[in-house]
């Protein structure tokens, strides 16, 4: 009877301590083991996402790491209770890519209180002292490579125009979101002023151009109601300024729906598959290409430097500061794809199959 009984408190513990906690193994002292690393990502709407989430667990564990990953169906809440679970069950470090950079403050205080380390993943994590690194692709030159590509397509350094030109942003509570739009912007902005670009709609400011989420619906009922009231008669539409895929993706489904004019440069960022295949179609011209393996590999070398008691690599440290102080960054290089390098960047590459891009 008594042997019975043992066994049975011997189970519950044992199914309690697997059910409990963040990550597979655990430490002796009922905290997460030494290894726990917390990765928490905005959500698996968008594509990329999806793969920065793979990418790191997968690198993670091949560098000898527990992984805890979740993602947060961008809902802020979500991801600020996420967070405070992977601080309780233990995570020895958080990689983290905000839904809002604002909202995390709270907890990400109490993980300094834990000495648990923060790297902001992708996005800066503002307003917090919690954060000691970030990792990012250069986002202004993002926005520069967008910005370029429109003038180069246009000779904008050259012709006269006018050329009508839109611009679609992302969400404002998203840091990177300004740093596109100011990239860009900071190369045509001079031809706007000048009078070559014509912006029809009226709207050029960041807060007019935003795009809450970067909802490709959002974006879709802007670009119809721009078009229904200024390009309903087939003016032509020489370029959308578009930050990132799931903003163009909107922009080309209004373009379909209800524009007559000569198709316009449209461009983007992220070289979702859905974008990739407009681009082979001609619906849209560029994307930019973050390849999330680099990021990924870039993010576990800074998770093992900081693991092993040391500093972090980082190659800026002036250009984010996130209001409490400049955070060391180390940024990852984005390139342009269009039409013409897309097999070369992203198939010979292994980033996608043939098949995928059909
Ligand atoms: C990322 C972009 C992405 C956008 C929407 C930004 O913070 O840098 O790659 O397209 O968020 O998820």
């Amino acid at each position: 009877m008594k042997r019975k009984l043992f066994c049975m408190v011997l189970c519950i513990i044992m199914v309690t301590s697997l059910v409990t906690g963040c990550g597979k193994t655990k430490s002796t002292s009922g905290k997460g083991s030494d290894k726990l690393i917390g990765v928490a990502m905005p959500t698996k709407d968008l594509q990329r996402w999806n793969q920065d989430g793979s990418n790191m667990e997968k690198q993670l564990k091949e560098a000898g790491y527990e992984v805890d990953l979740q993602y947060a169906n961008n809902d802020i809440q979500t991801q600020v209770s996420q967070v405070e679970n992977m601080i309780s069950n233990g995570c020895k470090l958080l990689v983290i890519a905000s839904i809002d950079g604002d909202s995390l403050g709270t907890v990400l205080a109490q993980a300094k209180k834990e000495g648990i380390s923060v790297i902001a993943y992708d996005r800066l994590i503002m307003n917090s002292d919690a954060v000691s690194y970030y990792a990012t692709f250069d986002n202004y030159m993002v926005g520069t490579k967008q910005g370029e590509y429109i003038k180069e397509k246009l000779g904008l350094e050259s012709a006269k125009g006018p050329f009508n030109l839109e611009i679609f942003t992302g969400d404002p509570g998203d840091n990177n979101a300004r740093f596109f739009y100011g990239g860009a912007i900071d190369v045509l902005k001079p031809y706007v002023d000048s009078g070559v670009l014509v912006v029809k709609s009226g709207s050029v400011d960041f807060e007019k151009v935003a795009t809450a989420n970067w909802s490709t619906e959002t974006a879709q009922g802007r670009m119809d109601a721009i078009i229904a009231s200024y390009y309903a008669d087939g003016t032509k539409i020489d370029a959308v300024l578009c930050s990132n895929d799931s903003t163009a993706l909107g922009v080309t489904n209004a373009l379909s729906a209800s524009y007559t004019g000569e198709w316009p440069i449209v461009t983007g960022q992220d070289c979702d598959i859905a974008n990739v295949k407009n681009m082979i179609a001609g619906k849209q011209s560029m994307s930019i290409f973050k390849d999330t393996r680099t990021l990924a590999s870039q993010v576990v070398k800074m998770v093992d430097a900081i693991m092993k008691g040391g500093e972090a690599p980082v190659n800026d440290t002036k250009s984010y500061d996130n209001g409490k102080g400049i955070i060391p960054s180390y940024l990852c290089e984005p390139v342009f794809a269009d039409a013409t390098n897309y097999k070369e960047l992203l198939i010979d590459s292994g980033y996608y199959t043939e098949d995928q891009l059909k």
